[in-house]
Parts: C-alpha cells; sequence; structure tokens
C-alpha cells in the first residue's frame, strides 16, 4: 500500500531481535493473498508467523527453526507441469506441518497420494463431513461432525499418502482432512483461514496449539516490551527524527519510539494544508500536549498551494506533492542536525511486497514517512514485523486515542489527489467540509469500523440545480466508500439508504456551493479507491 520501501536497510536486525526465542510458524507461500491472511490468523491464535516462499530450501526452513510449518492455498492445480512446489525435503524436517486446499494437495502428491480432478469443483460455502468408519480425528476433534466451511477447489485427493487417513469428506472432495499424527502432518481442503469458515479458527488453534505444542506468548504487550529494548540498543545515546502524517502507522511508530527514547527523538510534522478537517491540530494536540513529544510543526499550506496552481494532471500533482514535502522535510531536519535515526512506520505488508515481483505502476504512491534514499539516515522500522490490525492494538496499548488508532487510511497526498482539477484554498475547504460529514454521518450510524474508507471527492464540473425558486448552478460532491481486507482490491460499500440520505442532505444544506451529491459504487478493480 505505501512505498515506504527498503525494507532490508537498517532494522532487519532489530526487528530479529523483536522476535527474540519467539516459536515461530513458517507460512509456505503458493499464492500471495492467502498466505497473509494464514499469518495473520496464526497470530490472533498468539503464535509468531512470518511468510517464506515456495523456493525456499528445506535446509534454509531447518535454519530458520520453525516451531512449525503452514502451506497455503494458490491458484494453480498441482497437475500442471510447471505448479509451484516445494523441496521434500521439508517433510524429513520433523517438524508439525498443516497444509491447505493447495498446500493439501502438494503433500498428498509428493508423499505419493494421488490428485484428481473433482468433478465440478467446489465453491464457496460446501458441508463437510466427518467419517465416521475411520480412526478418530485428530485434527478435527473438538469441532462439529457436520461442519460449514469454505471451498474453493477444482482439483482434490482422491487417495491419501500410505500412513495417511482421510478423516472427513465433502460431496467433491472425498478426503477433505488427511492426517497423520506420526508424521505430525495434516492437510484440510478447505479455507480455516477465512471468516466463512466459522470453525476455522478453532481448527488452526488446535494446530497449533495441541498438535504443534506452541504456547500462546505473542502479545502486543511482550511486543512493546522487546521492541522498547531493541530499539534502545539500536539507537544508543543517539538521536531520531520522525516525519509524523496523522496517520496510525506513523503514529504508533512514533509512540513507540518515544516510550523507548524519550526526548532523544524529535517528531516533523508537515501541515500541507490538504488535510482532513482539523486533523493538523489533532496532530499536535495529541502528540505534544498528551504525548509530551518534542513536535516541530511545520505550517506549510502556503507553498504547497503556491507550487500547486494551474497543476491538474494526476501524476503531475502526486510528484509536485511528494518532492516539494521532501524539501520542506529537510528545511524542517535543520531544527535536529545531529539526528542519525529516521523512524518509518514500515509493516510488514510493505516488506512483503517488496520481496515480491513488482506490479506495474497504478499511480506513484507517496508516502510521507516514505522518505527517499539519500537522506542520510539510518533508519529505525520498529513496526515492520506487524500487520494493521496488530498496529492498531499496539497503539491503543500505547494509550493513543480511537481518532488516531482507528483512523482511515489516508493517501500520502492528501485531499489533493480528492480534488479532480486544481488545488486551491478554496476547493480544500469546501471538501473538508463535505468530507467531516461523510465521516461523522458514517460514525453516527455505527459503521466506521467496518467500512475500509469513506470519504468526499471533488470533481471540477458543475451542475444545475433548484435551491428555493431560485436556479443553482454549483459543485456536485462524490461519496466514496469502500470495503476492503488490505485494499489491493476493495467492493463498494453498501451503506443504508438512510445514511446516505442524511450525508447527501446535510453536505447540501450545510457546505456553500454544492447542491448534488452522488455515490461511487464502483468496486476495485476496475476503479481504484482513490479518484486520482
Ligand atoms: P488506490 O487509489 O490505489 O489506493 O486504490 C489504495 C490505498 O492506498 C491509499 N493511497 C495512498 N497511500 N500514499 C499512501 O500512503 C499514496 O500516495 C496513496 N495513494 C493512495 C488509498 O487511500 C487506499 O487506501
Amino acid at each position: 500500500m505505501s512505498d515506504s520501501g527498503r525494507p532490508d536497510a537498517g532494522s532487519r536486525a532489530e526487528a530479529e531481535a523483536v522476535v527474540g526465542d519467539q516459536p515461530t510458524v513458517l507460512v509456505v507461500d503458493f499464492g500471495a493473498q492467502y498466505a497473509q491472511l494464514i499469518a495473520r490468523r496464526v497470530r490472533e491464535a498468539n503464535v509468531y508467523s512470518e511468510i517464506v516462499p515456495h523456493s525456499i530450501t528445506a535446509a534454509e526452513l531447518a535454519q530458520r527453526d520453525p516451531a512449525a510449518i503452514i502451506f497455503s492455498g494458490g491458484p494453480k492445480s498441482v497437475r500442471v507441469p510447471d505448479a509451484p512446489s516445494i523441496d521434500p525435503g521439508v517433510y524429513d524436517l520433523g517438524v508439525p506441518i498443516l497444509g491447505i486446499c493447495y498446500g493439501q494437495q502438494l503433500i498428498a502428491q509428493q508423499l505419493g497420494g494421488e490428485v484428481g480432478g473433482g468433478g465440478a469443483g467446489e465453491y464457496g460455502r460446501t458441508v463437510v463431513h466427518r467419517s465416521s468408519d475411520v480412526v478418530s480425528s485428530i485434527l478435527t476433534a473438538d469441532l462439529p461432525a457436520d461442519q460449514t466451511v469454505w471451498m474453493s477447489h477444482f482439483d482434490a485427493v482422491q487417495r491419501p499418502p500410505e500412513g495417511f487417513v482421510a478423516t472427513a469428506a465433502s460431496e467433491g472432495a472425498p478426503c477433505a482432512v488427511i492426517e497423520s499424527p506420526e508424521r505430525k502432518i495434516w492437510g484440510v481442503q478447505y479455507h480455516p483461514e477465512v471468516a466463512h469458515t466459522p470453525h476455522g479458527q478453532e481448527l488452526i488453534t488446535r494446530f497449533l496449539h495441541d498438535l504443534a505444542g506452541l504456547p500462546a506468548t505473542w502479545t502486543m504487550e511482550n511486543f512493546i516490551d522487546a521492541s522498547v529494548e531493541a530499539i534502545r540498543a539500536q539507537v544508543g545515546d543517539g538521536r531520531a527524527i520522525c516525519g509524523l502524517s496523522g496517520g496510525v502507522d506513523s503514529a504508533v511508530a512514533a509512540a513507540l519510539v518515544h516510550k523507548a527514547i524519550g526526548p532523544q527523538l524529535t517528531c516533523v510534522f508537515v501541515d500541507t494544508g490538504l488535510m482532513r478537517k482539523n486533523e493538523g491540530d489533532q496532530v499536535v494536540e495529541t502528540f505534544r500536549r498528551h504525548q509530551g513529544m518534542e513536535l516541530i510543526h511545520v505550517r506549510a499550506a502556503d507553498r504547497f498551494f503556491e507550487r500547486l496552481a494551474g497543476v491538474t494532471e494526476p501524476e503531475d500533482k502526486r510528484k509536485a506533492i511528494g518532492e516539494l514535502f521532501i524539501r520542506v522535510f529537510e528545511d524542517a531536519r535543520g531544527g535536529v542536525e545531529d539526528a542519525r535515526f529516521l523512524v518509518q512506520g514500515t509493516l510488514y505488508p510493505d516488506v512483503i511486497e517488496s520481496g515480491t515481483a513488482h506490479a506495474a505502476t497504478i499511480k506513484s504512491h507517496h508516502n510521507v514517512g516514505g522518505l527517499p534514499e539519500d537522506l542520510d539516515f539510518e533508519l529505525v522500522e520498529p513496526l515492520r514485523l506487524l500487520f494493521k490490525d496488530e498496529v492498531r492494538a499496539v497503539g491503543h496499548e500505547l494509550g493513543l486515542p480511537d481518532e488516531i488508532v482507528w483512523r482511515q487510511p489516508f493517501p500520502g497526498p492528501g485531499l489533493g489527489v480528492r480534488i479532480i482539477g486544481e488545488v486551491t484554498p478554496e476547493m480544500v475547504a469546501l471538501l473538508q467540509e463535505a468530507d467531516a460529514i461523510v465521516r461523522e454521518e458514517l460514525r453516527i450510524a455505527g459503521l466506521e469500523r467496518e467500512i475500509w474508507q469513506a470519504f468526499a471527492v471533488l470533481p471540477d464540473i458543475r451542475t444545475v440545480g433548484v435551491m428555493g425558486d431560485e436556479r443553482t448552478y454549483g459543485h456536485p460532491v462524490i461519496i466514496r466508500a469502500v470495503t476492503s481486507e488490505d485494499a489491493m482490491t476493495a467492493d463498494w460499500a453498501r451503506i443504508p439508504y438512510d445514511v446516505l440520505e442524511s450525508m447527501a442532505s446535510r453536505i447540501i444544506n450545510e457546505v456553500p456551493g454544492v447542491n448534488r451529491v452522488a455515490y461511487d459504487i464502483t468496486s476495485k478493480p476496475p476503479g481504484t479507491i482513490e479518484w486520482e
């Protein structure tokens, strides 16, 4: 999502120190989207997990000393010639293994079972029945004998490998669960990691705690304690600076580093004038007054508006904002000249993404924390092992207010990319008001946390309306609200009509110059979440 970049510069050692002797589950990635979700579920069970590519060798796996291994699902068929595979030496490591979907089929194929086309396949909710005529299931013992699960497969294991028993079946998967307690290898055809499998998390927990014997030690309290020590060891008596954007990632990174090194940290908050209503004041209030941090507040709105005058092309806007941001940040650095460390809010998904093939650039992302390589700093990235939900939990634990911990993602270039055409102070003021109403109504409706992002967009067109007996010729405002897991894909949010209506009527009545409201019902793909 962000390009805060250079994940392996500087803070890898610090990150390792944080994990310390936590037992680690390695999730082998056979198709990216599944692996991340599995790793998150493992951590929800309070066990630390990381994702590794399937090209890893058994020796490399052994070197990482995993406490358990999980094979993810994947989009291919194990029966095609160049299907992703894994070094079969992994089965001799004696480490407990759970294979999910593709992962289960791969286990069956590599250990001598049989995988075939399963008729029409099974997609979506499916019922799995525990077999009653075989040795009892160890993996699903505590779960209902018939359970609804989420399937997404064409192939299926037709015959388990020698030494394994099939302990459950569905209509299209005769070996929906396979087990070999002797070898400590298990496999399920369905997806326990998705929310549509109601007992999925219990199955993962059973594997981790009961079968692999792992303790539940990955907690955010432990993480904070270990991080504080690691940050102190990295920074020593040096000075660090941190660019605050108001977003949750940089906020939590700053709060954590502040807990570790106190006044050795200085935060720099560049107010670009392109933030949401009152956001600037709130950032200063939270960090300077409540958290007691050293904060340099740079009021740079005039410089940004001057630079953006006449700029209308989206990529030009993004570049202009990104470049000016770096210049302003560098000027501010004058106040902390001896700072050698730069704190960044890089998260684990950024680290994973940078390790995979590069996708085509759809938009050049500018991340407020993501300063370029030639700024001469050593990076401190205390969140580089965390998923977003864990970052929120850490923020909460550190006493940051809900408005920051639960703040929706906001693009680095701010409202600049939500105003189509030229960005002027007047247009920003108008959009801030409309945007504040959208978010407030969402909060009143109690939908704030289930919606990934909801905001207003101001297009550069005018529309005719009638108010009282007068003809108006004003601005339309577009409401955009999406649900998403990770911003890579998104669906337009089915906000109830009455909530949309309150948003629309308040915007028209309270924001001068607006006479029409439209709702964007485009998913991603083909649209993107932002309009520019
Ligand atoms: P799109 O519009 O590409 O956005 O679907 C995906 C997610 O990224 C956010 N976004 C940005 N975040 N710098 C950021 O840090 C950026 O330049 C940027 N542009 C978009 C967007 O709000 C959504 O959450």
